[in-house]
């Protein structure tokens, strides 16, 4: 398989042009926050994952729960602030979970929106805030790595600059 390995140089990242996607946003009532680690925060973490991950070509079964947060939490580059979450009210309808790494290289685990609210820029918001998050943390480099048939994905990365890796 000929994964898409992508590439921000979040230095040269210019957030300007993100930014109105985030307003549109938080004026349409949709707001953001860095997940706080609580036994609650962990299952509707699980849950939205889960469901937005349903849409990713080839991905196979999903973690039961106790895998997820053995696999997925309960390990060392787990960075809960570096987890933003997009809510609707209380319900979690999105996220953008980046995990830190040695050598200033941070990786994007996951994005994803849920199917009602795609399409309206939501994933670009979510993804500016990662990536000040990035910036925040001293990492020059964000990372992240598709299935070929995964354009939508493929597309946000690069519509934000991300570039191909060898
Ligand atoms: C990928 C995903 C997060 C995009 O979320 P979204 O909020 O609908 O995306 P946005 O509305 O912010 O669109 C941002 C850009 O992504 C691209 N894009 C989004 N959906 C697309 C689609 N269906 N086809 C092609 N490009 C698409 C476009 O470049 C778009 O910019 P534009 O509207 O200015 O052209 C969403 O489709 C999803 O949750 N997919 C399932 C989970 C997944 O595959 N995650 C990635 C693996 S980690």
């Amino acid at each position: 398989m000929d994964w898409v390995r992508l590439r921000l140089d979040v230095d040269a990242f210019d957030e300007k042009e993100f930014e109105p996607y985030l307003q549109r946003a938080l004026t349409s009532g949709i707001w953001f926050t860095p997940m706080t680690d609580t036994p609650d925060n962990r299952r509707a973490l699980y849950e939205l994952n889960k469901t937005c991950s349903a849409d990713i070509p080839e991905r196979g079964e999903f973690y039961s729960y106790e895998s997820y947060v053995a696999e997925r939490i309960e390990v060392p580059s787990f960075t809960p602030e570096g987890i933003i979450v997009a809510l609707d009210g209380d319900t979690w309808i999105g996220m953008s979970a980046t995990s830190l790494h040695p050598e200033g290289r941070a990786f994007s685990e996951m994005t994803g929106v849920l199917r009602p609210y795609r399409g309206r820029g939501l994933s670009l918001a979510l993804k500016l805030l990662a990536i000040r998050f990035v910036r925040d943390q001293g990492c020059r480099w964000l990372d992240t790595i598709h299935h070929p048939r995964n354009d939508s994905a493929i597309s946000m990365n690069r519509r934000l600059g991300f570039i191909d890796l060898p």
